[in-house]
């Protein structure tokens, strides 16, 4: 029986903004279990002592802010002393409330910019220069960033604007030797559905919603997306300025037989 562990990303250096949670922890602890060495930032205590437990001592657990350039600064420096590079950097940190637009402040639409847009944009401006030729960016957009959704405009417009900024990345460091693509999941099992605020039964809803609408009938896992995630990282290497969708069939039109 051949007992060698399958490391296949071994001396990768691997940073994810929001990897303290759903999708980020499970391509986190991907990574780790490939022999990686891997950097997550959150905000919240708890999450980010939960993460230590879980991800364990090879991995770096970091409290910074997304939507804050002297954290992302200090992001850039603490990952420049402990890694010296990058090979992945994914930007995953995002935040949703389910609003109809008629409730919809001023302070909300702020900090959802802020978090899922601004924040993305000066991650890579401040963190690029630790990407050597050959290393990748991959963003987590949502199969929201096109079409409509109910309750769902601030959200979107903030994922179009990450998607459509992708874009300009892949042109802008093509030069350079670094790939840029995005993962837009549709429904997905993690602990907030990616609508942040939502109570219990709020998410029970949206999840139920989610199954009868998806073509494929179920939500997708977290390990699902870091799968797509890691294709884009390490093994598209003809591949930039791509959107993946990982949703089940959702965004693609189709019109299965009623359930
Ligand atoms: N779940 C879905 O169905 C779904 C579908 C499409 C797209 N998405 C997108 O996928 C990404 C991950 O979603 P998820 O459902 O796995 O999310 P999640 O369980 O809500 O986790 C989000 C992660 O982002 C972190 N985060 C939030 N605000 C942050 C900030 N200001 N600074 C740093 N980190 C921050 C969270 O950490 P703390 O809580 O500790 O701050 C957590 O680690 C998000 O961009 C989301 O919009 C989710």
């Amino acid at each position: 029986m051949n007992t060698t562990p399958h490391t296949p990303y071994a001396g990768k250096k691997a940073v994810i903004t929001g990897g303290t949670l759903g999708m980020g922890l499970a391509t986190a602890q991907a990574l780790l279990d490939g022999g990686a060495d891997v950097l997550v930032t959150g905000r919240n205590p708890q999450n980010l002592e939960a993460a230590r437990r879980v991800l364990g001592p090879r991995a770096h657990v970091l409290a910074s802010d997304t939507a804050s350039l002297p954290d992302i600064d200090a992001l850039a420096a603490t990952v420049r002393e402990r890694f010296g590079r990058i090979d992945l950097l994914h930007i995953n940190a995002g935040i949703s409330s389910l609003e109809p637009f008629e409730q919809v402040t001023e302070a909300g639409y702020d900090r959802a910019f802020a978090v899922n847009t601004k924040g993305p944009f000066f991650t890579v401006q401040r963190l690029a220069p630790l990407m050597p030729a050959g290393s990748a960016i991959v963003f987590t957009s949502s199969i929201a960033d096109e079409g409509g959704m109910h309750g769902m405009s601030v959200y979107s417009a903030t994922k179009a604007a990450l998607r459509s900024m992708a874009s300009g990345f892949a042109a802008e460091l093509v030069t350079r030797g670094i790939r840029v693509n995005v993962v837009s999941p549709g429904f997905i099992d993690t602990p907030t559905l990616g609508v942040t605020d939502a109570s219990a039964e709020e998410r029970a809803e949206f999840m139920r919603l989610g199954d009868q609408i998806t073509p494929m009938r179920r939500h997708g896992t977290s390990a699902e997306v870091a799968r797509a995630v890691l294709f884009f990282a390490f093994e598209a290497t003809f591949t930039t300025g791509a959107r993946l969708t990982v949703d089940g069939g959702l965004g693609q039109g189709l019109t299965p037989a009623a359930a």
